[in-house]
């Protein structure tokens, strides 16, 4: 698709609208929200349990290219594309396994674990091996979870791992374990399930076991709802401050893509569990049991959240134009053992069931999006968050603006925090 072209198609989308047909079915389009944004911005890839030990690998599918993660010798996550510097075979082929030198499955040039070329057979005279390391990826770890970023030069990450550090430390993340894994391909765009778990608007008539966990599901639909939970998060708030631990939460602003918040979850209830009711040992450094969920989510399609006894994950990779891959992982303490200490399905019940909803609806959703007369639909004031996300979204596609002419402002746009789903 060329510039003006895409030009065209941004400026008929409407402030306020959802987004015209196009953007969530042309395979074009798709090429350029890899290329502007998914090969650029930071994302969320695992947890540093999945490759606890020197020489794990694990592969990360985005769109069309495969990802290695790998755990040197060193100590050391090191990321690279799976591509053969020789032919460009992949090189790895199991989705996850154990190496210390990876070795190309067709003409068998080998790759230490810092990506460096140590063998190639048969080549000519002068042939330099240090110029055919493997492409790297950009690695961060931060509370045991494993970010990457594609980009040479990637975008800063240090406010986003301060404000992860300061409200998940507690939950000492790094030391757990993977409880549950759930996965599912949902026939959507990716943008059609950003949007839906960026807004908590369909909760109330889509997610029971979400609003008999979370008092703030059903609050917005009444008004005495509504007073009843902001008096519970005051009453929360005061005497969580006493802790010491921060909550409330971390808005974004111009320079970042996240949003944090840590909040509690319904009176009574200790943790996001079906009838609120502990699921598993605490976590980290934590005493007791304190009815909080802290969730940060991270443009475009992370979200990450912390109970007093189990954590959530939640990855949503592009696949194609219309399908996502929906990953949720569950973590619970690193000594914890499954059957004596925690059912893998009570804790993961909560996001299990809902993410399934989730699919479904995320499902018709492309299906009407696809339509003949589909044509944009308004937002609901409910729904500021989707806005800013899609705001965001087309600066990042957009072609450059000609010299002269000043970029859109963001000023105007609706924050982007909200309470966590
Ligand atoms: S393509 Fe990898 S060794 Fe030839
Ligand atoms: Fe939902």
């Amino acid at each position: 698709m060329d510039d003006a072209t895409l030009a065209a198609l941004i400026g008929q989308r409407r402030t306020g609208f959802t987004l015209p047909r196009a953007f969530y079915t042309d395979p074009a389009i798709f090429e350029r929200d890899l290329e502007h944004i998914f090969m650029r911005q930071w994302l969320f890839a695992g947890h540093i349990s999945q490759i606890a030990q020197p020489g794990d690998y694990r592969l990360y599918q985005l769109a069309d290219e495969s990802l290695i993660l790998l755990h040197g010798s060193d100590g050391v996550i090191r990321a690279f594309f799976n591509v053969c510097r020789h032919r460009g075979s992949r090189i790895c082929r199991d989705e996850a396994g154990q190496a210390h030198r990876l070795v190309c499955p067709y003409h068998a040039w080998v790759y230490d674990d810092t990506g460096a070329l140590i063998q190639a057979r048969h080549m000519p005279e002068g042939f330099e091996r240090g110029a055919y390391g493997l492409q790297p990826v950009q690695v961060q770890v931060v509370e045991g979870l494993i970010f990457v970023c594609a980009a040479a030069d990637p975008p800063p990450f240090g406010q986003i791992a301060g404000d992860i550090a300061r409200f998940f430390g507690p939950y000492q993340l790094a030391e757990t374990r993977v409880a549950h894994v759930e996965r599912h391909l949902v026939a959507a765009n990716w943008k059609v399930v950003a949007e839906n778990f960026f807004e908590c608007y369909h909760c109330s008539h889509t997610h029971p076991e979400f609003c008999s966990v979370m008092s703030y599901g059903r609050a917005p639909d009444s008004p005495r709802a509504s007073r009843e939970r902001a008096a519970f998060v005051a009453e929360w708030h005061a005497q969580a401050q006493a802790s010491g631990w921060p909550t409330g939460g971390v808005d974004m602003t111009e320079d970042s893509i996240h949003t944090l918040a840590r909040t509690p979850i319904r009176p009574g209830y200790l943790t996001q569990s079906e009838g609120g009711g502990p699921v598993a040992p605490l976590l980290g450094r934590l005493t007791g049991y304190d009815g909080a969920v802290t969730a940060v989510q991270c443009y475009p399609v992370n979200w990450l959240l912390a109970c007093s006894d189990h954590a959530m994950l939640a990855r949503f990779t592009p696949r194609d134009p219309t399908h996502t891959e929906l990953m949720l992982t569950w973590l619970v303490q690193r000594d914890a053992r499954p059957g004596h200490d925690y059912d893998p399905l009570a804790v993961s019940w909560l996001w299990r069931v809902t993410a399934i909803e989730d699919a479904t609806i995320c499902e018709d959703n492309q299906r009407g999006v696809t339509s003949r007369r589909y044509v944009p639909g308004p937002y609901a004031s409910s729904e500021s968050s989707v806005e800013h996300l899609i705001a965001w979204y087309l600066r990042q596609i957009a072609p450059a603006a000609p010299a002269g002419q000043a970029a859109q402002s963001d000023a105007d746009a609706p924050s982007g925090i909200r309470e966590p789903r």
